[in-house]
C-alpha cells in the first residue's frame, strides 16, 4: 500500500515518499507513485498531468504570484479535473465497469466541491494565510479523491487486458 497523503503540508511534499530538498529548491509538492496506477496508461497520463498542474499552482502560490492569477490557474485546474472525469466516465462505460453509476456520482460530488473551493477563492483577495489554504487544499483532494478513488476500477481494467 502506498504511503497515505497528508493534507495541508505545503511547501513540503505531500504524496509518495519524497525526500526533502537538499539543493535549496522546493521539492515537488505531489509526486507520482507506482501504486497510483489505475490499470489504464491513458488515465495514468491524465492523472500525472493534473498532479503537475497542481504542483505549478502550489509553486506559483509560494512564489507570491498575484491572487487573480492564482484564481485563474485554479479555475483551469478545476476545468482539467472535470474534463478528466468525463473522459474517465466514457472509458468506464466502454469497458462496462459494474460500479460506473456510483463512480460517476462521486465525480459529481467532487465537481461541486471543486467549484465550491473556486468560488471561496474568488470571494477573497489572497492577503491572508487562510485564503491561501484554499488552493493548497487542491493537493490532498487530487490524491485522495481523483487518484485513490480510481483504484476502485483498477482490477476491472487489468482483468479486461488479460492480467
Ligand atoms: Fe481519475
Ligand atoms: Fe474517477
Amino acid at each position: 500500500m502506498a504511503k497515505t497523503a497528508t493534507a495541508g503540508a505545503a511547501p513540503a511534499a505531500i504524496a509518495g515518499a519524497v525526500p526533502a530538498a537538499t539543493d535549496g529548491c522546493h521539492p515537488p509538492y505531489l509526486q507520482w507513485i507506482k501504486s497510483f496506477e489505475s490499470g489504464s496508461a491513458e488515465i495514468d497520463a491524465l492523472h500525472r498531468a493534473l498532479l503537475e498542474e497542481c504542483n505549478e499552482l502550489l509553486q506559483a502560490l509560494e512564489d507570491g504570484t498575484a491572487w487573480p492569477r492564482i484564481v485563474a490557474d485554479a479555475g483551469k485546474l478545476v476545468e482539467g479535473c472535470i474534463q478528466h472525469f468525463r473522459h474517465e466516465e466514457e472509458l468506464l462505460a466502454w469497458t462496462r465497469f459494474p460500479r460506473r453509476a456510483e463512480h460517476v456520482a462521486e465525480h459529481r460530488r467532487l465537481e461541486r466541491e471543486l467549484h465550491g473551493l473556486l468560488s471561496s477563492m474568488s470571494m477573497v483577495d489572497g492577503s491572508l494565510d487562510e485564503h491561501r489554504e484554499y488552493p493548497r487544499s487542491f493537493a490532498p483532494m487530487l490524491i485522495e479523491f481523483i487518484i485513490r478513488h480510481d483504484l476502485d476500477f483498477r482490477s476491472h481494467l487489468l482483468r479486461q487486458q488479460g492480467f
